[in-house]
């Protein structure tokens, strides 16, 4: 329990310069660890993980490898912002999973909000698993565990569903950021050359767009969620709102109600907005989005997106509402 408490003496990280001592220190001590051994990483392209790969790429090079899978689930550019990054730029090796009809067939007719959440966890962890038996050599396993993660739980970053791996698999783990805050490792981030849309990124559930396409998932509603994201998503960041609100998404129903269009009565989905603030998730308030706003965002996903004719913005707090609709 003793090494996973933050040393006293360590100082809080706020600028490029202290990112850059704690970058340094922690290459010399990965390189120590690893030696000339691989290392495995699930990339997911959230804040920890990038940060850990871009961390890692600089002291080991190739022999770090990223898994990045596509459940199929993400948001929109996601997948390719990953490949972009890590394989182009930073020259990683990464291998990059196309498991989109894995995970949908498996959840294909399931409704049920937890049941859900664990057919997704259980693939990701199979698809991982398999991918990890492909590689030779691997002896150590890295995780973008944080502070707050050893804080609050075990230490195991659960979301990451890495804990679930056979024991012959349970290897010696990497984890280069578990004694930073939040706040930290995006300052070091940015210190590592990562682009701001990963290191400020809001933040996202494991199950990703899975729990804002509401009960069982379709194709061409999980469509709907994504693009209608995209396009909320765009309007926050040319309206000053991508760094002031903490999350916001669009959510989409499981049933549709009557419209019309050019004359022509039509039958589709609605789409839900959620845009909230809070400090640590446990409580919420809604963001006041100027109605002007809503009504462009509005006239853009019923105009652009397929199979939507009524969108809604969501006035509820938590409590009594949750933040995600799942
Ligand atoms: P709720 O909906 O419980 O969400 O108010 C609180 C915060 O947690 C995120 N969230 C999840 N994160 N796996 C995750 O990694 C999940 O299954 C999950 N469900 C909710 C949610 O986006 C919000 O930031």
């Amino acid at each position: 329990m003793e090494n996973n408490k933050r040393p006293d003496s360590m100082k809080r990280i706020t600028n490029e310069t202290l990112a850059g001592a704690f970058i340094d220190e922690q290459v010399t001590l990965v390189k120590k660890q690893v030696g000339d051994k691989k290392v495995l990483l699930a990339l997911s392209g959230g804040v920890d993980s990038s940060v850990v790969a871009a961390l890692l790429i600089k002291a080991i090079g190739k022999n770090l490898v990223c898994v990045h899978v596509n459940h199929g689930l993400l948001r929109k550019g996601e997948p390719e912002q990953v490949v972009e990054v890590f394989r182009n730029q930073m020259n990683a090796n990464l291998v990059y999973v196309d498991a989109i009809d894995r995970f949908l067939n498996k959840l294909e007719g399931v409704a049920e909000p937890e049941k859900k959440r664990k057919i997704i966890g259980a693939e990701f962890i199979r698809v991982f698993e398999e991918e990890a038996r492909k590689q030779e050599g691997i002896e150590f396993l890295a995780q973008g565990t944080i502070y707050p993660d050893i804080l609050e739980s075990d230490g195991v970053k659960a979301h990451h569903n890495v804990g679930g791996l056979p024991e012959d698999l349970k290897f010696e783990l990497v984890e280069p950021l578990k004694f930073l805050y939040k706040d930290e490792v995006r300052v070091v981030g940015k210190a590592l050359g990562l682009p701001d849309g990963m290191v400020y990124r809001q933040p996202f559930p494991g199950p990703g767009l899975g729990v804002r396409c509401l009960g069982a998932i379709t194709r061409d509603r999980l469509e709907i969620v994504r693009e209608s994201d995209a396009i909320l998503r765009e309007e926050f960041a040319k309206n000053g709102l991508e760094g002031k609100v903490w999350q916001y998404f669009t959510a989409v129903p499981d049933f549709r109600s009557v419209g019309v269009k050019n004359g022509k009565r039509t039958y589709a989905y609605p789409v839900i907005l959620r845009a909230v603030n809070t400090k640590d998730a446990m409580t919420a308030t809604v963001e006041n989005v100027p109605f002007e706003l809503l009504q462009h965002i509005t006239n853009r996903i019923t105009g652009e997106v397929e199979g939507v004719n009524r969108v809604l913005y969501d006035l509820t707090p938590k409590p009594c509402g949750t933040i995600e609709w799942e």
